[in-house]
Order: C-alpha cells, then structure tokens, then sequence
C-alpha cells in the first residue's frame, strides 16, 4: 500500500504491493518471456483469470504491472496498459473501440502517424475518419453523428500547440455515445488529467516526458473502466502483440519518478524562452499556452496545472531563412522526439508532419516554416543565448 496522495509521492511509490524478491528496494526486471507452473491446476486458474499468476510476457509481466499500476494512480485512472511505443497504444485503443461502419473524429492537426493511422489506414478496414476543429466544440457538436464512436485528440496539440476543451468536448461526445481518446504525451499527468476531465481513456507516447531520458520507445493507455483496460490487454495488446520489454518499463519507472521536478524544471525554461522569443523583433508569432496572448491559453489556464515545455514559433522570414535559423542552434538538437534532458528542434513539416499538404497547413492556420522546439533541462541562459546567436542569421 502507498503511504501518501501527492503527485510527487505517487510517483515514486504507486502501485507498490508487496516487498520485491530479496526486499529489493526496486522492483527487478522481470526478463522472463514465461512464467512456470507448480501444477496443471494453477496454470488452469491462470488461464481462467481466476488468479493473478503469471503466465507469459506478451500478456502480463510483474515489471510492466508496477509501472501500469503507477501510471494508472497518477492519471486518476482504474488501470493502464503498456506498450512498445505511443503508437502501438494508439492504433490498439483505437481498433479496439472501432468496428467496420463506426467513424472516428479526430482533431485536424496530429502527430503525423496518428494522423497517417486514422486518416489512411481506419478507412480500409471499413472505419470512416473526419478531421475536424476541435478547438471549437461547436464544430464538434454539428460534425457529431450516430456512427461516430470515438473523438480522438492532443492537448496541447503536436506541433501547433492549440488547445482543446476536455471537458466540453467530452460533454457532447458523452451525450452522443462516443469515447474520447486524449493523447497526453505533452502534458503528461503532471500538469493535466483527462480523464478527471471527462475522457475515456488516455494515451501517451512515453518515449517523451515519462521516460524524459530519450533512451526509450514506449507507450500507454490509461483509463477509467478497468474492464476496458482487461479488454485492450487481452483483446487486442496480446493479439496485436505490441508488448512493452520489462527492461523498458524499468527505465520508465525510474523516469516516472522525477517527472514532477523535471516537469516543473521544463515548464520554467520554456516560459522563459517563450517570453524571448515573444520579443525578437524577427519572431512574427509564437505558439505557447502559457502566454496569455495565446488563443488556447485560458482553457490552457483552466484544465492544465502547468503549460509544458514544447514551443513553436514562425519567423519574419522565408522559409529558406526558417531552414538557417535552425541549422545555426548549435545546443539546441536537430532532432524528432521530445521531453528529453537535450533542448530539441525540428521543422515539423519538413519532417515528423511533413504528409500535411499546403492547404492543410494553411488551413490550420500555421505556416510550413514553422520551426518547433523541445525545451531541454540546459540552463535557461545557455538555452536563450542559442536561440539569440541562431536568429542573428536573419540581421
Ligand atoms: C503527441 C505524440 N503522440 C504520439 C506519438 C507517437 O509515439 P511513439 O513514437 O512512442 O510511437 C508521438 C511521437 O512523436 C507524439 O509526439
């Protein structure tokens, strides 16, 4: 049992159930594929569910359990899964709540394989996909139909960082009878819980914040209904067979717990780089909800403890000039991913969203020269000073 009810103690100690072998004080790797029987009896009660006894890794593995269970105490959720990647957990939530005639509306600006997964890959199997604004439930509320059966987003949003109403959204898909799917891989359950707002079920890409070490490739699911949970495990994760390796689940829990301090660490350089950039007289817009300047930042202010550490922003410039401000960081990567110790940049739509078309661009309002950063744990000066000596590219 947890002693303790706050975040920072939660993520350390959650799901924590009865002493390690060896009174280790962490939990080992459990780098079994299989777990043995002492009778034909036991491994029936297993295979029955009648028990909690192991039976092999595909399905169920004391370290990937502790890290579900600490995942689920920290998103307010009944139970989690883990999986090999953000995507895996994606694409298995997704199919596991969709069937042939079913139609899922997602918010027109993802991270480009969910957007790639939901937009080309559903329809052949039979699932309808709308791409809609979310920003403005309204246009939720008019697009909603029978078939639809799940409401599918980011908040803050990959790479525009708009954001959407949880609450409001999940109101209307509510009263419809559709899921809500949030991705929290932004926010993670440190600054904002999705489903104390409303939604179903929430999916990471724990290859970013959680994991925060940049070493992994990892998803998870969390949510409320613990039999869905069972469902998604045994329905789908163990048939699609996307399974998470124990030895990843141990870095995740050693990532989990820090999260609050490097969160708040994050947060507070991203501020500042947001103020600065605000600033340059070469920077035409910056794209960060915690400037009050910015559309989503008052829902932002709302459903979010904090604002996260990923900003975009577009220059004064062409795009060729965008190209040399970012070829000019020197401390700042060039680099996909994000959540990581290392300041991070790329040009989203030369790169991880580069499927989007001009017209989907322009009509999301962003422009293809938008550069995006990853805000890193590197002294906010270092961090700045590199931003300023980029941009003098541009004098
Ligand atoms: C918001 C978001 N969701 C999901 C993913 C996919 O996660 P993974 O790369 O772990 O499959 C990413 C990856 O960049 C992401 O940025």
């Amino acid at each position: 049992m947890t002693a303790g009810r706050h975040f920072e103690t939660l993520s350390i100690h959650a799901g924590e159930e009865e002493p390690n072998p060896k009174r280790a004080l962490n939990c080992p790797i459990f780098m079994t594929a299989a777990f043995s029987f002492a009778s034909l009896d036991q491994a029936d009660a297993a295979f029955a569910f009648e028990t909690d006894d192991y039976v092999y890794s595909r399905g169920n593995n004391p370290t990937l359990r502790l890290l579900e269970r600490r995942m689920a105490a920290l998103e307010g959720g009944a139970d989690a899964v883990a999986f090999a990647s953000g995507m895996a957990a994606i694409s298995s939530v997704l199919l596991s709540l969709l069937k042939p005639g079913d139609e899922v509306i997602a918010h027109r600006m993802l991270y480009g394989s969910a957007w790639n997964f939901i937009r080309n890959i559903l329809p052949q199997y039979g699932i309808g996909a709308r791409l809609a604004d979310l920003t403005d439930p309204r246009v939720l509320a008019a697009a909603i139909s029978e078939k639809t059966r799940v409401v599918y987003f980011e908040t803050p949003v990959n790479p525009s960082l708009e954001i959407i109403d949880i609450a409001a959204v999940s109101r209307i898909a509510r009263e419809r009878g559709a899921k809500v799917v949030v991705d929290n891989t932004f926010a993670t359950p440190y600054f904002q819980r999705p489903l104390e707002l409303g939604a179903d079920v929430a999916v990471h890409s724990a290859t970013k914040y959680i994991s925060g070490h940049g070493d992994v490739i990892a998803g998870l699911a969390v949510a409320k209904d613990a039999e869905y949970i069972q469902h998604l495990k045994f329905g789908y994760l163990c048939e699609l067979g996307g399974v998470m390796s124990p030895f990843t689940a141990w870095l995740l829990l050693r990532g989990l717990k820090t999260l609050a301090l490097r969160m708040r660490e994050h947060e507070r350089n991203a501020r500042l780089t947001a103020e600065f950039l605000a600033r340059h007289p070469r920077v035409k817009k910056v794209y960060y909800p915690g400037l009050a300047s910015f559309p989503g930042h008052a829902v932002a202010a709302r459903q979010m403890r904090g604002f996260g550490a990923m900003v975009s922003f577009d220059i004064d410039g062409t795009v060729e000039q965008s190209k040399a401000v970012v070829n000019r960081l020197k401390l700042f990567k060039l680099a996909v991913s994000l959540g990581d110790c290392e300041s991070l940049v790329q040009h989203p739509f030369a790169m991880t969203h580069r499927g989007y078309s001009e017209e989907e661009i322009a009509a999301a309002g962003l422009s293809p020269s938008l550069i995006r950063l990853s805000v890193g744990l590197e002294h906010p000066e270092d961090i700045i000073a590199d931003l300023e000596q980029a941009l003098s590219v541009l004098n």
